[in-house]
């Protein structure tokens, strides 16, 4: 029996678009569509939304180093992103991106009802500037000393060496990581939402929702400490929504970025006509809302999310659910150790069933962190998936196929094994339900085991050999593939490609949870075809070499650096607009570089070879991102590259290279 049919919008934490989809990210992205399919298998109205986080500075300053606008940018990360999800099976109803009409419409809009209703105020705050690049500095945009342990070169809101945490006008000797100049202190009208106002509301919300207990005692802690009023807004140059009525302020990206999920939802109705946008989002609203995320957002989730929603007279989520963090072989996943390893380089080298099994072998409702231990993933797929599972068709498809002309028996041979296997359908279903995955997993498991257990008794391969026991080997094999089916169907929303594949040997259009209550008989199925091949040890160690920085393991031993380090150099072709000689130093001439879209002022030893006036208008290859250094005559911002032994032979560009200000040298 399935429950009555509900109406759920689920959505999973938007990816942001200056990234790769990596399998820290898929335990989310993979936990959620399991949740969803499986509502869908239910019977349930689910709809699953999702977009790419696309503003902020982060990817503002992305794009600018890639000389493309962030529209550009945006649009290929997202496309991206939405390609890898759909190689691993997650299947959204819409993918949209926050940075569109529909978010902007509505982020407006309650911004608005916010500002009427009081909970919008302004206050000038002191923010971190740079000067050189004209802009307010995020927290983490400031580097410095550690103000506790003294370490250098800490991020201005947290050391990672103590794990104190800060303001950026603590830090000690702070500088910008655009620019390396050191930041001035400077003042800027910002708008703040009076969070504190919300307490009460917030921990109604709480009780509510049902949140998991890992959460409520976050935000314990949280109430305890008291909430702060939020600052909302930030100082152009950014990349966001303006805020209606200002010239150069913009909605903080965690503004805008929850009501992604809105929008994406919002879009979708747009397009399909046959949904009620207003019958979700009102106060009143009967339909259920869940949000998945990790545990590292749960503060905007749980926090700012409900209470701006409140404050702006829209319905709160039904729930929040929030996982843990993915660990690889018990370590933080690590570029070096090769265990940073993106969705693309897995799927080039493993099948994405095999992930997205281990995932739910592995995920329970709460925060714990879920370990990725690839000896173990190598060895559970293997015994699981292939040993128990697969090998209970294989091993009874090919009699039914060859001896019966692929059909199965009129009766089953043991029906109270099938009652059995029928009977554990809702105790799964309220595992799934409840997001424990890996106890629905393993009383599947258990059930595969008993399959395996009655074949091996039967020993169908050897009743073929006795004319006599025709109709016993038809049914023991009509048997052993009905509880495979049964189990497939339990597993659908987990391993969704070799489920399609099953209904395709049984020649079954769909399946909803409750087709395990019947077993299919004397009908014709298909020809059998592998459902799933064994891992090797193999192609996980290409993965791992793969996801080295390569040349990384080359440049640990000598003193070549690696390809990782050659590519942080910025190399640039910049034009010499002006070349002074320098007062007091017979090497140096200084030289004023245009890049295109900046100038810089560098210290070259090539005076011995040129005469100043010489050079005017010609091309050199710069080092771009050299930071700032403070030579005996003044600062230089960045390096010339020549070549030669020095005196009369200093040799730059040719003069008439062809190369353009600003031009990328690789
Ligand atoms: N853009 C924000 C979310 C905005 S939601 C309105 C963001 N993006 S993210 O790309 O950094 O992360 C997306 C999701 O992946 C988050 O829920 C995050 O917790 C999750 N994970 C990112 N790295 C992860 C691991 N290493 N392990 C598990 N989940 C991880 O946050
Ligand atoms: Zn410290």
């Amino acid at each position: 029996m399935t429950d009555s049919p509900r109406t759920l919008l689920v959505s999973s934490a938007l990816p942001y678009a200056n990234g790769s989809i990596h399998l820290g990210h898929l335990v989310e992205y993979i936990q959620s569509d399991i949740w969803v399919r499986f509502q869908k298998l239910r019977g349930h109205d689910c709809i699953y939304v999702c977009a790419s986080d696309a503003h902020g500075t982060p990817i503002m300053i992305r794009a600018r180093e890639e000389k493309i606008t962030p529209e550009q940018l945006i649009e290929r990360i997202a496309a991206e992103q939405l390609d890898d999800l759909q190689t691993f099976g997650v299947d959204f109803d819409n993918f949209y991106t926050t940075h569109s009409p529909e978010n902007e419409e509505l982020v407006s809009k309650m911004f608005e009802r916010l500002r009427d209703a009081g909970h919008i105020y302004t206050r000038t705050i002191e923010q971190a500037f740079d000067q050189e690049k004209q802009m307010f500095l995020p927290d983490r945009f400031v580097k410095g000393t550690c103000p506790r342990c003294k370490t250098e070169d800490q991020y201005g809101d947290a050391c990672e060496s103590c794990g104190a945490t800060y303001t950026p006008d603590e830090v000690i000797n702070p500088i910008s990581a655009l620019s390396g100049t050191t930041p001035v202190w400077k003042e800027s009208e910002h708008y703040f939402f009076r969070l504190s106002t919300f307490t009460e509301p917030l921990r109604n919300w709480m009780q509510a929702a049902k949140l998991h207990r890992n959460i409520t005692a976050k935000l314990a802690e949280w109430f305890d400490a008291g909430l702060h009023d939020w600052d909302i807004s930030r100082d152009a140059p950014y990349f966001g929504f303006k805020i209606p009525g200002t010239e150069d302020k913009y909605f903080y990206v965690w503004l805008d970025a929850p009501m992604g999920y809105v929008a994406s939802f919002l879009n979708l109705c747009r397009q399909r006509g046959d949904l009620d946008f207003d019958a979700y989002w009102d106060k009143d609203s009967k339909h259920e809302v869940y949000h998945f995320i990790g545990k590292d957002i749960v503060y905007f989730h749980t926090l700012f999310w409900p209470a701006v929603l409140e404050g702006s007279g829209m319905r709160t989520p039904t729930s929040v659910f929030a996982h843990g963090f993915l660990t690889v072989n018990g370590k933080k996943m690590s570029k070096s150790r090769g265990t940073f390893i993106n969705a693309r380089t897995y799927a080039k080298n493993l099948d994405p069933s095999c992930l997205r099994y281990y995932y739910a072998a592995k995920l329970g409702a709460g925060m714990d962190d879920i370990d990725l231990n690839l000896d173990d993933f190598v060895a559970r797929v293997n015994s699981d998936l292939v040993g128990k599972l697969v090998n209970i068709a294989s091993r009874c498809a090919g009699f039914i196929n060859k001896k019966f002309d692929g059909v199965l028996a009129d009766k089953l041979d043991d029906d109270a094994l099938y009652t059995e296997f029928a009977g554990a359908a809702e105790s799964i279903a309220a595992h799934y339900e409840a997001r424990e995955f890996s106890k629905a997993m393993r009383q599947v498991m258990a059930l595969a085991d008993s399959a395996n257990r009655y074949i091996e008794q039967k020993k169908p391969w050897v009743m073929a050999k006795d004319k006599a026991l025709e109709a016993e080997v038809q049914s023991v094999c009509s048997q052993g593939l009905n509880l495979f089916r049964a189990l497939m169907i339990y597993l659908a929303p987990v391993l969704p490609d070799i489920a399609d594949d099953t209904r395709e040997l049984f020649r079954e259009e769909n399946w909803q949870w409750h087709d395990s209550a019947k077993p299919l008989l004397g009908r014709r199925i298909n020809a059998y075809k592998p459902l799933l091949t064994r891992v090797e040890q193999k192609q996980v160690d290409a993965m791992i070499e793969q996801s080295k920085p390569a040349a990384a393991a080359v440049a640990e031993q000598n003193d070549t650096i690696g390809i990782d380090d050659f590519m942080k150099i910025d190399l640039r072709v910049a034009r010499i607009d002006k070349a002074e000689p320098v007062e007091g130093a017979d090497k140096l001439l200084q030289l004023t570089l245009n890049l295109g879209d900046s100038e810089r002022k560098v210290f070259a030893g090539i005076k011995s070879a040129y005469r100043p006036e010489d050079l005017v208008g010609r091309h050199v290859v710069a080092v771009a991102n050299l930071a700032p250094r403070k030579m005996r005559f003044g600062i230089s911002e960045g390096m010339v590259l020549a070549a030669g032994p020095g005196g009369k032979d200093i040799f730059l560009l040719s003069a008439d290279s062809g190369a353009e200000p600003g031009m990328r040298v690789k």
